[in-house]
């Protein structure tokens, strides 16, 4: 077999057999493929698209290039809950400890921010001393005594999709459903959870822009979720207006925690409690508007927040700051951003208030970045909401002064303002397998 000719066919539109894609991925693992045959197959996938059947060999064949979790020492249904990637919109720090309270398990993998996207491990690990790299003991111990835990991904699990996703990002090959869905669920896959909760992002600050876009990617992940033996649903939502008020790694804990303790915004509260919802419903434990309650009952109750605490604690976390609002840390340089003109906030661009975050050192250009774990953003007007030039939209956080100015400027250019009202997209367009 050629790598030639695997290019030359997927250039021409033709799908590649399921011994072509081993062989494609096998190279990639090994090293035997350079470099430019892997970008040259990847562009092509992009323009030709793969099928069905062709992502699933992709995906099986990246799980296979590496290592699998072992969770058998956690009995009974494990479940993960994953975000295509947006910003600001960690649902992981609400959603895990619901799910949780009610008697679901939760083993969950996750990374780290890279681009413009938040990572839920940089996030969890603004909470003072928590550890995300627990051994595979201690992190089923965690799990079966508290009843969730979130690990870091070990560099183990799909060696393929790491060199993939390095490369994809280099050459404009990140945006095309078979690619995203294997890089995805080859990795979900490998966490070896039963079930899987998928939130498909479409938006300005999602990879995926268009509604219906997302949701032929949600049907194709769970349909590749479904064939190796796993329970796969899927929201798809919205990413066109920030989710809540937070971005950046501390104040989304510190959202996360207010949500739980019934200071709630509204969109993120919908999206957490669907995505709790689904998870209930896929392990069987409730269905529809029950599993919907239950979830609204943990929060209300105080049992998600306290898990969340208990959660954290267990992987060596001090939670004091969640628990006690007067005393969380905050950067020491704060700038605000006031409104350009009278009228309404019409758009934000979520991509650029993702890259404003990253200015600010919230996220890390490269994997061995450090990432200011203080820095981020208070968006205080969302999309819709009237203001005149007096009003703050934005309250700026950075550990150094001499970032604040140009991240405020690169986040004024990202918002446009209008005379009329503009109309609002659903937070959730649509539900996948759930
Ligand atoms: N997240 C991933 O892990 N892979 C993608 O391709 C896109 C988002």
């Amino acid at each position: 077999m050629r790598m030639y000719d695997l290019i030359h066919k997927k250039k021409n539109g033709q799908a590649l057999s399921t011994e072509e894609i081993e062989f494609f991925v096998r190279g990639v693992t090994s090293g035997e493929i350079p470099d430019s045959q892997i970008a040259a197959l990847l562009m092509a996938v992009c323009l030709k698209n793969m099928d069905d059947r062709e992502a699933t060999d992709l995906t099986l064949s990246m799980l296979a290039s590496g290592e699998s979790a072992d969770l058998s020492a956690i009995p009974g249904l494990k479940a993960d809950k994953h975000s295509t990637g947006g910003v600001g919109d960690s649902t992981t720090p609400v959603v895990i400890p619901t799910v949780a309270a009610c008697g679901l398990k939760v083993a969950k993998m996750s990374g780290r921010a890279l681009g413009h996207t938040g990572g839920t491990i940089d996030k969890l690990e603004s909470v003072p001393g928590t550890r995300t790299e627990l051994s595979p003991e201690e992190f089923a111990r965690v799990v079966n005594t508290v009843g969730a835990a979130v690990v870091g991904q070990t560099g183990t699990l799909c060696p393929a999709d790491k060199k993939l996703y390095a490369l994809r990002d280099f050459t404009a090959t990140v945006e095309n459903n078979a690619l995203i869905a294997s890089s995805i669920m080859s990795k979900k896959l490998a966490s070896g959870a039963d079930v899987i909760m998928l939130d498909v992002k479409y938006g300005s600050g999602a990879f995926i822009k268009d509604p219906e876009d997302a949701r032929e990617l949600a049907r194709l992940m769970v349909k590749i979720g479904e064939g190796a033996g796993r329970r796969v649903g899927a929201i798809i939502s919205s990413m066109d207006v920030p989710l809540g008020r937070a971005v950046g790694n501390a104040l989304e804990m510190y959202e996360a925690a207010d949500i739980l303790c019934g200071n709630a915004e509204a969109d993120k509260l919908e999206v957490c409690v669907a995505l709790s919802a689904g998870m209930l419903s896929l392990a069987d434990i409730a269905k529809g508007d029950e599993a919907k309650k239950m979830a609204l009952d943990a929060i209300n109750s105080g049992k998600a927040f306290d898990k969340l605490c208990e959660m954290l604690e267990a992987q060596g976390g001090d939670t004091s700051q969640l628990r006690d609002p007067s005393i969380r840390s905050y950067a020491p340089y704060k700038m605000e951003l006031k409104a350009e003109t009278e009228g309404y906030i019409c758009s934000m661009n979520t991509e650029e208030i993702g890259l404003s975050e990253g200015m600010l050192g919230a996220s890390r250009d490269s994997l061995d970045g450090k990432v200011d774990h203080l820095a981020g953003l208070e968006i205080i007007k969302k999309t819709g909401d009237k203001v005149s030039p007096a009003d703050t939209v934005a309250i700026l956080h950075s550990s150094r002064r001499e970032l604040l100015e140009p991240a405020a400027k690169r986040l004024g250019k990202a918002i446009t303002y209008s005379a009329e009202k503009p109309k609002l997209p659903p937070v959730i367009y649509a539900t996948v397998g759930v």
